[in-house]
């Protein structure tokens, strides 16, 4: 096994995120549904930063720091600007259970730190392996919202505010 490397997303690395994410709409329809502009649901209007993991050329996993939306925000009971969100967390299929998450996260942690705001995230109920990394590295739960869109089983998503561990 290769050693994972973290680095800021660079632009030619989009196909290769959005080769991974295909794999992931595939397997657990995260996104529910496959974007019209995948490299644009990449890129949010609120992003801040993006990290990759890599294994040479291919990209393993994802992640986006973000403006929070003003209902996690409210969900964790800070003022917005304080914050800043997690989104756009995924790991291609091929590279589970090796960690790749947990790096994106820590590095996550990282750069809040850097630039003194508290990282929080926000993970629809149903998405028990998300749930699983983020309490088993120590995330704490902070309440829950309903979302404005419907999850591949038909319910309206419940979304669980999560705030990361004190440093
Ligand atoms: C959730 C996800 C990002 C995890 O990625 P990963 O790189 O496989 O996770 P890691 O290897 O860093 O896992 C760390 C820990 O998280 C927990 N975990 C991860 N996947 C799990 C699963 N399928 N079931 C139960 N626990 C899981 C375990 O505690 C694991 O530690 P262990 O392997 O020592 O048991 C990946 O499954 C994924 O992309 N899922 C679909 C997209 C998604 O839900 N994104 C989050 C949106 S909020």
């Amino acid at each position: 096994m290769n050693e994972l490397t973290i680095r800021r997303r660079a632009d030619d690395d989009l196909p290769g995120c959005v080769a991974a994410l295909a794999t992931v709409q595939a397997a657990d329809r995260y996104p529910v549904d496959w974007p019209e502009d995948p490299a644009g649901w990449l890129t949010p209007r609120e992003l801040v930063e993006a990290w990759v993991v890599v294994d040479g050329a291919e990209v393993l996993g994802h992640l986006v720091l973000a403006r929070p939306e003003e209902e996690l925000a409210a969900a964790v009971g800070e003022p917005a600007e304080r914050l800043i969100a997690v989104a756009r967390l995924f790991v291609g299929t091929g590279a589970r259970r090796r960690g790749v998450a947990v790096k994106l996260l820590d590095q996550a942690v990282e750069r809040a730190a850097a630039r003194g705001l508290g990282p929080v995230l926000e993970v629809e109920a149903g998405a028990t392996a998300a749930v699983r990394l983020y309490e088993r590295a120590g995330w704490q739960y902070a309440g829950s919202f309903e979302g404005e869109w419907t999850t591949a089983d038909g319910r309206t998503a419940l979304l669980r505010a999560y705030v990361a561990p004190a440093r």
